[in-house]
C-alpha cells in the first residue's frame, strides 16, 4: 500500500503532529483512564500516546474500519483492536472515560449517529477529543482540490469546523468545551522526499513533481536553515463533555 509506504519511508515526518498531540493531552489533564476507545486508530500513530494514559489494569479499545490499517500496529497488552462501524461500539452506557480521535473523523459520513453513539458510551463528565483537519484551513483546501480529484481511491469527505462541531454536540447531548487550530507541520529531509511522501500518503494519481505546484500553491513549504523541508500543517483540536443530565 502506498499509505504505508509514505509513512516507513519518513518515520519523523509526524513528529512535529505528535509533539502538538502530546501538549493537547497533557493540557487537557485527567487520567489515568479504566478506557479509552479511539476512533479510526488506522495504523496506531495516535495510539501510542494514548496507552501511557491508561491505569494499569485499563483498556484501550482502537475501533476502525479497515482491518489492513490496524494490522500494522503494534501489539500491546492493555489494547485491543476493533474493525467496525463505529456508530455500534458494542460497549455498554457509561463504560468510557475518555474518547479520541486524530486525523480520521472527517472520513465519517454520518457523523451525527456517532456522536450519538459516544454520548450514549462516554460516562458522565468524560471528554471526548477529536483533531482533525478543519474546514477553511490550506489542509482542507489541498483535501478538497488536490486530494479529492487525484486520489486513486477517492476521497469525499466532510471537514469540520468549530460551527459545525458545536452543532453536532448539541444535537448529541454532548457540551462543547474548546477549539483551537494547532501548527504540526510536517518534516523531510529534503524537498523531494516531502513530495513523493504527500504523493504515497494521499495515494495521487501523478507524479511527485506534477503534484508539486498544488502543494506549494495551498501548503507552502519551504526549506528550512538546517536544509531540511517543513510541509505547514495545521488541524483543529475540538473538545467536548459528556455532563451528568
Ligand atoms: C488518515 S487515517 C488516520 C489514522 C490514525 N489516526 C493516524 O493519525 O495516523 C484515517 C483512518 O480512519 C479510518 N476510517 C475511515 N473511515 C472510517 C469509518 N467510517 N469508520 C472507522 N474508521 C474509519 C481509516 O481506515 C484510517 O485508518
Amino acid at each position: 500500500m502506498r499509505y504505508q509506504r509514505a509513512t516507513a519511508s519518513v518515520p519523523q515526518a509526524r513528529e512535529g503532529e505528535r509533539v502538538a498531540v502530546r501538549a493537547a493531552l497533557e493540557r487537557l489533564g485527567g487520567g489515568p483512564h479504566q478506557r479509552i476507545v479511539e476512533l479510526g486508530s488506522g495504523q496506531g500513530f495516535g495510539t501510542s500516546e494514548l496507552l501511557p494514559r491508561l491505569a494499569p489494569q485499563g483498556q484501550l479499545i482502537g475501533v476502525d474500519a479497515s482491518a489492513a490499517m490496524m494490522s500494522r500496529m503494534a501489539a500491546h497488552p492493555q489494547l485491543k483492536l476493533h474493525v467496525g462501524a463505529l456508530d455500534d461500539m458494542q460497549m455498554r452506557p457509561g463504560s468510557v472515560d475518555f474518547a479520541f480521535s486524530l486525523a480520521a473523523f472527517h472520513h465519517i459520513p454520518n457523523k451525527f449517529i456517532v456522536m450519538q453513539e459516544l454520548a450514549r458510551v462516554l460516562a458522565d463528565d468524560a471528554c471526548f477529543m477529536v483533531i482533525d483537519v478543519t474546514h477553511g484551513t490550506p489542509a482542507q483546501e489541498v483535501f478538497d482540490y488536490l486530494v479529492r480529484p487525484y486520489c486513486v481511491s477517492g476521497h469525499d469527505a466532510d471537514f469540520l469546523d468549530e460551527g459545525w462541531m458545536r452543532l453536532l454536540a448539541a444535537r448529541s447531548g454532548l457540551r462543547f468545551e474548546s477549539f483551537e487550530l494547532a501548527d504540526m507541520d510536517w518534516q523531510f529531509d529534503d524537498r523531494a522526499s516531502m513530495l513523493q511522501y504527500v504523493c504515497d500518503l494521499f495515494c495521487l494519481r501523478m507524479s511527485a513533481e506534477e503534484a508539486a505546484p498544488h502543494i506549494e500553491r495551498w501548503l507552502k513549504p519551504y526549506r528550512r536553515a538546517d536544509g531540511g523541508w517543513t510541509l505547514p500543517w495545521f488541524m483543529g483540536v475540538y473538545l467536548l463533555r459528556k455532563v451528568a443530565q
